[in-house]
């Protein structure tokens, strides 16, 4: 197994950190188009070996995509975050060119990768990729709702007082402050309805929390987060490598499901060794399909914006 994160920013080394701590493949390369700072932060990842005890082996590469030959999972992570008081999508002009440019490079020497998204506004790109590589739509997903979700549950946990590892809860719709889906009614506590514990008003501040969460933490570290991301992106690529079938909201391309058609966003899906293996279609209240509607408006007028 051979797998390559592209950026070797904050969120690209986390995940390239996670991915080597759990030997999820032989090798894993870090691409990143500035001089010398993926060899670097893959040898001080590898100087760690010896201390936490893992035998992949972390690669270097500034931009030399020879070295990425015959990935099997792919992580797209380079382009600007978002700075305090920014959206995700005021990002697209320039990701859209990064993401654009990293996909051909990418499938020019791993045909077969398994390509996922992270580089905002990440329903779009993951869309841009798709339209731009051809590639079949079960390789391609984008990550956002695993953050989102574990965003929310750990609200959900503060709120109620109780461990994050209990609760079970899902963001769905586009990965942005106004558009993502906090399904508070399906969130459970060990199986039992979160509303049992916490009132409508609370349920409300959880989810509003969840949906600024991302700009909550940049407007307090002065960039965006990256451990949750690398984790949550962690999650995605485990569940593909290891053939675990786990069940993530992640964004991909949607040809009728859930209302709608040639658009990619957040929905629950099984992740397994092919890929995105089948879309899990949750039986939403009209209320969520409303909110589903409206998402799906603004996410399709930000792919507008790309010429494709
Ligand atoms: P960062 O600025 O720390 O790292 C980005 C890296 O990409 C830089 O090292 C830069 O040199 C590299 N890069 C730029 N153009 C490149 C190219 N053409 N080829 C290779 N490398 C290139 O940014 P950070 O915090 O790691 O965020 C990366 C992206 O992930 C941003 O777009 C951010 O908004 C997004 N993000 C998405 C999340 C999600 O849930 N989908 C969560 C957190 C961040």
């Amino acid at each position: 197994m051979k797998i390559t994160v592209v950026g070797a920013g904050a969120v690209g080394a986390t995940t390239a950190d996670n991915i080597i701590r759990r030997e999820l493949a032989e090798e894993v390369v870090l691409l990143d188009i500035k001089e010398g700072v993926s060899e670097g932060k893959s040898l001080d990842m590898y100087q760690t070996a010896a201390l936490l005890g893992f035998n992949t082996k972390p690669v270097g590469s500034t931009n030399d995509y020879e070295k990425t030959k015959g990935s099997d999972v792919v992580v797209i992570t380079s382009g600007l975050p978002r700075k305090p008081g920014m959206t995700r999508e005021e990002l697209i002009g320039i990701n859209a060119g990064i993401v654009k440019g990293v996909t051909e490079n990418i499938l020019k020497y791993s045909p077969k990768a398994i390509i996922i998204v992270v580089s905002n506004p990440m329903d779009t790109m993951t869309y841009l990729a798709l339209k731009e590589s051809g590639i079949p739509k079960k390789r391609l997903i984008g990550m956002g709702g695993a953050l989102d979700s574990a965003r929310f549950k750990t609200y959900l946990a503060l709120a109620m007082d109780v461990s994050p590892l209990d609760i079970h809860g899902m963001v769905i719709g586009g990965h942005g402050d106004t558009t993502m889906i906090p399904l508070t009614r399906l969130a459970t506590y060990n199986g039992i309805p979160v509303s049992r514990f916490l009132s409508s008003d609370q349920l409300e501040k959880v989810a509003a929390d969840t949906m600024v969460g991302g700009a909550t933490l940049t407007k307090l570290i002065g960039t965006s987060a990256w451990y949750a991301p690398g984790a949550a992106t962690l999650l995605l690529v485990e569940s593909i490598v290891r053939n675990q079938k786990r069940i993530v909201p992640c964004s991909v391309y949607l040809n009728g499901e859930y209302g709608q058609k040639d658009i990619c966003m957040g929905v629950p899906v099984v992740l397994g060794r092919s890929g995105w293996e089948k879309i899990v279609n949750l039986r939403l209240s009209d209320a969520e399909k409303a909110a589903f509607e409206k998402s799906a408006e603004a996410v399709r007028s930000m792919n507008g914006a790309l010429s494709l």
